[in-house]
């Protein structure tokens, strides 16, 4: 066997990158996340400075784990899965390294401007004006690759995970491109152009839709290539994942004003997102139903297969997530929920269980083809790793269901002449065995990700890239 690389052979460079670098800010954000759970047990630990604050580390800890976690989760399964579902290498290799040191710089540059406290306030929008344009252009490049390369593909038609990337892909710079428009009055100030209830509500249209289009869509274009792989079997129905995919893009969108129930919002137009969002559960769970029941006739290989076990809890906590999602955003359920720790549970139930969880799945399944090796170094330790995971999201998500529900009823309870029974600070002392252990489960999740760390590194060590983009190129050759 040959080698050489001819220029028909998949880019995996680009993919090898944003692979490892899914690891290194994963390992980073979610050790940010400890730090900053324990903050809320240990307040020492904001050692009285104001670049160390909780305030200030908190969108720095969101920023790494949705931008840069998941972002380069996203970017190397989402050029992988195009390159081999299209039979066809991406359309310009420089455009993908202007895509991966770009999304870089910019990542750097949230690690630097966010504890300095430049921020426009807008929650996951917070990087203030010239990072955002940097961000949109490194978007726009990023779009170019991946639908240029669609558009050359060799294969007549466009698997339903493209679908999913794809739409991830222009309704991220929609959002991004409109939330953002604001006036600049320094180098690191800038103003919205909208105000008032205008602008919360553009802000949770984005704030919204960055879940159910960058947390939700993208991943799911992952789960639609990565499940059939590992279980060796084809999607359970792909007329089911067209729907699935046409009615959560349909129904998603209307959903955000769930997130300013009791605000100055019109009531119609909360209204309008409690229906929407509770019409979503459909959808959601048709895609849920579609992933598991993929593994009809398989299910015997989770036994074995710690990488399945990582991809299918995945679907279980994304099932849950999205049970829960429309039960808070009915209104009086939310007049409980908001403000309190349940919506931090629920939030991670969906960020650990569902993202964290399926992109972990899938680096497992690529490393090993992309480094040229029969399999990860040790798949004792992806078990090892899958239940730290699995205990650490069930730790956190359970402690915050607790502290959440507390919060909201001690908050509400009023005594019979009308006056509050408890005060802030008493519910706040009542959450505290909560906090512990949700650091606890934190922790727990992140040490997980040492243990990937060292498997990728193993891995690595004894590669042979130069073999696995001979055995891409074969695929391709083949596929002729
Ligand atoms: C070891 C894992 C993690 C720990 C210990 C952790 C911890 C935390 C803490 C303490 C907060 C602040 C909560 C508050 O303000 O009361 C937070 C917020 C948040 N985290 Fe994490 N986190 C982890 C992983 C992740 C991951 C992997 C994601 C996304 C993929 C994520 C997404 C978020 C988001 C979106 C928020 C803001 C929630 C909101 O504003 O409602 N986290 N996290
Ligand atoms: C059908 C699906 C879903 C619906 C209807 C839904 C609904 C909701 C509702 C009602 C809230 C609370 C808003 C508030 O009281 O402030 C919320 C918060 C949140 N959800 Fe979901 N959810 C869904 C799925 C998910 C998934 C799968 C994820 C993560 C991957 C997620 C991430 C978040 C985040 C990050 C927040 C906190 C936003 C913030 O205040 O900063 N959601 N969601």
């Amino acid at each position: 066997m040959s080698t050489a690389i001819s220029p028909t052979a998949y880019n995996y460079k680009v993919v090898r990158q944003f692979a490892i670098m899914t690891v290194v800010w994963g390992i980073l954000g979610m050790g940010l996340g400890v730090f900053i759970a324990s903050q809320l047990v240990w307040p020492e630990l904001n050692f009285g400075l104001p670049w160390t604050t909780f305030g200030r580390l908190r969108p720095l800890h969101t920023n790494l784990v949705i931008f840069a976690f998941g972002g380069c989760a996203l970017f190397a399964t989402s050029y992988y899965v195009v390159q081999r579902t299209c039979q066809t290498r991406l359309i310009s290799d420089s455009l993908a390294a202007f895509h991966f040191w770009g999304w870089q710089a910019v990542i750097i540059g949230a690690i630097v401007t966010l504890p300095l406290g430049y921020t426009t306030t807008k929650e996951y929008a917070e990087l203030e004006w010239p990072l955002a344009i940097l961000l949109a252009i490194v978007w726009v490049v990023y779009g170019l690759v991946f639908f240029g390369t669609i558009v050359k593909r060799k294969t007549k038609h466009i698997y339903v995970g493209n679908w999913f990337y794809g739409a991830f892909i222009v309704v991220t710079a929609m959002l991004h491109i409109v939330n953002h428009m604001s006036l600049p009055v320094s180098l690191f100030k800038s103003y919205s152009a909208y105000s008032g209830a205008t602008d919360a509500m553009i802000q949770w249209w984005y704030g919204h839709n960055a879940v159910g289009f960058f947390l939700t869509t993208g991943f799911l274009g992952m789960m639609y290539y990565f499940v059939p792989k590992q279980a060796e079997r084809p999607i359970y129905s792909y007329r089911l994942s067209i729907v699935h995919f046409w009615a959560l893009i349909t129904l998603y969108i209307w959903a955000g004003p769930h997130h300013l129930h009791y605000t100055a919002l019109p009531d119609w137009a909360q209204s309008l997102g409690m229906a929407m969002s509770i019409i979503l559960l459909a959808p959601s769970w048709g895609g849920m139903i579609n992933g598991m029941m993929t593994l009809s006739g398989a299910w015997h290989k989770l036994r074995t297969d710690p990488i399945l076990r990582f991809l299918v809890v995945s679907l279980a906590f994304y099932g849950m997530s999205t049970f829960e999602g429309p039960m808070m955003a009915i209104k009086t359920v939310n007049s409980l929920s908001h403000y309190t720790d349940w919506t931090i549970g629920h939030v991670h139930a969906g960020a650990l269980g569902w993202v964290a969880m399926i992109s972990i799945g899938a680096i497992y399944h690529m490393i090993p083809k992309l480094f040229g090796r029969v399999q990860m170094h040790s798949i004792g330790l992806i078990n090892t790793h899958f239940w730290l995971a699995t205990i650490g999201t069930v730790l956190y998500i359970a402690s915050m269901w607790v502290n959440g529900i507390t919060q909201g009823l001690m908050w509400r309870a009023i005594n019979d002449d009308g006056t509050l029974t408890y005060s802030f600070v008493e519910a706040l002392q009542a959450s505290h065995p909560g906090y512990i252990v949700r650091a606890l489960g934190g922790a727990f999740f992140a040490s997980g990700m040492l243990f990937m760390a060292y498997n990728v590194w193993r891995t690595v060590r004894a590669s042979n890239p130069a073999e696995a983009e001979a055995a891409a190129q074969i695929a391709v050759v083949g596929a002729h």
